[in-house]
């Protein structure tokens, strides 16, 4: 199967709601309307509403959310739930960031419930896996990976009225994140394609064909190249470099490179 490239923008906790219009206005002066390459935006929660609004005319730019509620509803202060997204347009939320893990203590059964929330609202997750440089070192990767996995897989085969056939994931290596240190393209393509793998063993190779699957970690526009020039890699998910408009222009006209080539 040949599936479209993505390059997925991750602000992280950057731009306030004017910055993050300026931005937008920058990176419209640009011709970047080549639908063979899939734009998604994620941004802070505050930023949601100006940008699904200003992006209506944009197709291939989806505004995404870099987080979403474990939860429907109810008493559970500051948080953010899928429904609310949907509401305002928002078709993509980043589920399972190592920082979310991390920081803010989510497990895997968390970010799972987190992406069925999503997955139930019609809001494909872009669900994030990765190993430390502990857990590399000690040539775990596969299997942090295979239990990141798990949990959701066990979580979806619990919910079977959720449609997982759009669903990214992103491999992410906690250790590359923000350090200028990335993975090598081989370690990518080669854990990404264990990723993959892994869904096919568990749903189907149809279901996993289907699936697209991002690397993330210290991409910028000139080692963009090196990750997506096959096909098992089918996009980036990037942060520091997607910050700056005239950056993020640079990202998507190599991509759009990559596949006209
Ligand atoms: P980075 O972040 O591109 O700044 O390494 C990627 C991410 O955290 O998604």
């Amino acid at each position: 199967m040949t599936r479209s490239k993505i390059v997925s923008a991750n602000w992280k906790m950057n731009k306030t709601v004017a910055q993050a219009l300026a931005w937008f206005d920058t990176i419209q002066q640009h011709n970047l309307g080549d639908a063979q390459v899939q734009q998604i935006v994620c941004v802070p929660y505050v930023c949601l509403p100006a940008l699904t609004q200003v992006a209506q005319s944009h197709q291939n730019i989806a505004i995404a959310a870099q987080n979403v509620a474990e939860q429907g509803s109810g008493a559970y202060t500051g948080e953010v739930s899928a429904e609310m997204l949907q509401h305002l347009g928002v078709s993509h939320a980043i589920v399972g960031h190592s920082e979310r893990r991390s920081l803010y203590h989510e497990t895997d059964e968390t970010c799972a419930n987190k992406a069925i929330q999503a997955l139930k609202h019609e809001i494909v997750p872009i669900f994030c896996v990765g190993e430390t440089l502990e857990q590399k070192q000690a040539d775990e990767t596969q299997s942090v990976i295979r239990r990141q996995l798990d949990a959701l897989v066990e979580a979806v085969a619990q919910s079977a009225t959720v449609n997982k056939a759009h669903m990214i994931f992103a491999y992410e290596p906690v250790w590359a994140i923000g350090t200028g240190r990335n993975a090598t393209p081989e370690d990518a393509m080669t854990t990404i394609a264990f990723l993959r793998e892994v869904l096919a063993q568990a749903w189907s190779p149809a279901e996993a064909d289907a699936v697209h699957i991002l690397y993330g970690g210290s991409v910028n526009a000139d080692n963009l190249t090196s990750y997506v020039n096959n096909a098992h890699v089918d996009g980036v998910l990037v942060g520091g470099a997607s910050l700056d408009a005239g950056s993020y222009v640079r990202l998507v006209s190599h991509m759009q490179a990559v596949v006209s080539a």
